[in-house]
């Protein structure tokens, strides 16, 4: 995700170095690109480029830039490839103006289309680049400059967290956010404006957060805030951050898995941006192939699983979910009129890779989903959705599951609805709920945070559980399990409940828990003789089901754990596995783990 830094130092020319620290602290968020403009003797002056900041700085000496005002970025791809002329900031037409922007702004062609009607030249394939050439346009109708700033930010929709500096104002830094955040430092002889806390702690600990709506600017000595709804100045107080630089990367949570499982509600919404026109030729895709092969590893693999029973609902053809490194032994039915689609969170896993080139070769229409811009997987495509999950750091997967099993249903949707399964009015009822899910996320999690630490208690003492689930509930018990066993080390098995009995049952004795994954569709009544069965035999039972379901009668109170109503069961991984989740993260912790550094495992795997 990408990192914003700005600064002014009072009586030293050295901003760079200070932008560039900065930049390198943000280096955690995951980026594509670097860049800086520093603003001297009335010029500015930008170096940019596509790759990390080490190798930015060797190639264009980013230190080496002279000036005492200057703002930076490492940027995430989302709008254009990473490159040198997509990198931030972006200047307008006449140089004078360079910004930096987090998020996206969604009306950015309407208005592209507009200042290249009235002239203005575009460099990149950005959606920043509208704003330094918006502020330019107000200058150019003799507004003052703040004034410009003000009116430009006033036509932006989307999210945006903003930093602009002008050759005709060194001495300040504008800023403006909305949906991403922005917070100010302030010191004796400095003041410093960042996208997180943590990359300008070794600088200042006075923060000031700024909040949805505020603009304003900074000068050593001097801030401006107003808030565009209120249609006032506002007053901001600094906090004293006592957190360590690492803490406050983490965000005040403890590990990075516990922050990702928390951003999951963000990850959702954010996701709901993935636009109409891309869903809309991946359904083609896949309406117009005779059959359909998901393929991933790991997590990912789980979410094909999700999308193979999803499409399936829909679609009268061949569909099916299978495991990277078994494709080439497995020899599925693949030719022409095949269309392959890759999961990947990392866009890198080899096993996925390899799949894909032996699919190319046997002649099938490769198509991905992935969560990093740019990467190989997304490179090697035909076509490529790229999800707005945010970079995930921790290595057990969480939000970029849930963001993939959302991006399949949003695919499975779209595809019903080109092959004439849904109709319009029932498409767009689907639609909203997977719009709306993100709030019932954070509803769950809210929910199911104590349950699972004290459960958690329970899982930590014993040696082997099982998670059981049928249809559409199977990914979530594969996903559940898989957690478990990566960051607790407690053996667990993810099994179709009905298979169940014909031999895992025989592991069970007293005690032995046994989590069901229950949504209310057609498995709950056989998911009901499965809790039976198991509970004759000592189990433990622990019942993820929808509020009110009875069935969470056949446990105790604290051993269910109740999901909102109002969403189709096709879209139940979603918010069925976060307690889940929850439930590996606090075993992992009671048994005195570190869920964001699992033994053996890594993050990407680009070995075979
Ligand atoms: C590794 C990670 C897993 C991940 C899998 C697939 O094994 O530890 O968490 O699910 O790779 O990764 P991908 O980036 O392709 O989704």
């Amino acid at each position: 995700m990408c990192g914003i830094v700005g600064c002014i130092l009072q009586g030293s020319s050295e901003v760079a170095k200070v932008l560039r620290d900065a930049l390198k602290s943000l280096e955690y968020r995951g980026y594509d690109s670097v860049g800086v403009a520093v603003c001297s003797e009335g010029r500015i002056t930008v170096k940019k480029d596509a790759g990390k900041l080490e190798e930015v700085d060797r190639k264009l000496n980013l230190r080496g830039l002279k000036g005492s005002v200057g703002i930076g970025h490492t940027r995430w791809a989302t709008h254009g490839r990473p490159s040198q002329e997509n990198a931030h900031p972006h200047l307008d037409c006449t140089g004078t103006i360079a910004v930096a922007h987090n998020g996206i702004i969604e009306n950015y062609s309407e208005l592209r289309s507009e200042l290249a009607a009235r002239g203005h030249v575009f460099r990149s394939e950005t959606d920043t680049e509208v704003v330094p050439h918006l502020v330019e346009e107000g200058l150019k109708r003799g507004l003052p400059l703040y004034e410009a700033f003000k009116q430009a930010v006033s036509r932006l929709e989307g999210s945006y967290a903003l930093v602009m500096i002008a050759a005709s104002s060194p001495s300040r830094i504008y800023f403006a956010r909305k949906d991403s955040p922005l917070v100010l430092g302030l010191a004796k002889k400095a003041c410093y404006v960042c996208s997180d806390i943590p990359a300008i702690l070794s600088y200042t600990r006075d923060i000031v957060t700024l909040r949805n709506y505020d603009i304003g600017y900074i000068g050593v000595g001097e801030l401006w805030i107003e808030n565009l709804k209120l249609k006032a100045p506002v007053k901001r107080a600094p906090m004293r951050v006592t957190w360590s630089a690492e803490a406050a990367q983490k965000g005040g949570y403890p590990h990075f898995m516990l922050k990702e499982i928390h951003e999951q509600p963000t990850a959702l919404r954010e996701n709901s941006r993935i636009s109409r026109e891309q869903l809309e030729k991946m359904a083609k895709h896949v309406v117009d192939a005779d059959n359909v092969l998901l393929i991933a590893a790991g997590t990912s693999y789980h979410a094909c699983l999700a999308g193979a029973i999803q499409l399936l609902n829909y679609l009268r053809k061949p569909i099916s979910a299978m495991i990277s490194s078994e494709v080439q032994f497995m020899k599925p039915h693949i030719d022409s009129r095949t269309a392959l689609i890759a999961v990947s969170q990392s866009g890198e896993t080899m096993d996925t890779l390899k799949a894909m080139r032996y699919a190319r070769e046997m002649g099938a229409k490769v198509l991905s989903i992935v969560n990093v811009f740019g990467s190989t997987i997304h490179r090697e495509s035909d076509d490529t959705i790229v999800m707005f999950a945010g970079p995930e750091i921790g290595v057990a997967a969480t939000k970029t599951f849930t963001a993939q099993v959302h991006t399949l249903s949003m695919l499975a949707v779209k595809a019903a609805e080109l092959s004439g399964a849904l109709d319009h009015g029932e498409a767009g009822k689907l639609n909203m709920q997977l719009r709306e899910i993100w709030k019932a996320a954070g509803e769950v999690i809210r929910r199911s945070e104590i349950k699972a630490k004290s459960l958690a208690e329970y899982f930590a003492r014993r040696h082997s559980c099982f998670y059981l689930g049928r249809g559409i509930g199977l990914p979530t018990a594969l996903e559940g399990a898989l957690k478990m066993k990566e960051i607790a080390y407690v053996h667990a098995e993810g099994y179709p409940a009905g298979e169940s009995k014909h031999g895992p049952i025989a592991l069970v004795e007293e005690g032995f828990p046994v989590v069901f994954i229950a949504p209310r569709d057609e498995t709950r009544a056989k998911i009901a003789g499965n809790i039976e069965e198991m509970s004759a035999r000592g189990a433990k039972p622990i019942i993820v089901c929808e509020d009110g379901d009875q069935l969470a009668e056949y446990t105790q109170p604290d051993c269910a754990f109740h999901i909102p109503p109002g969403y189709s069961p096709l879209f139940s991984p979603i918010l069925y596995v976060l307690p889940l989740q929850l439930l590996a993260y606090y075993t992992a912790i009671t048994r005195g783990y570190d869920p964001d550094k699992p033994r053996n495992l890594a993050k990407s795997v680009t070995v075979e």
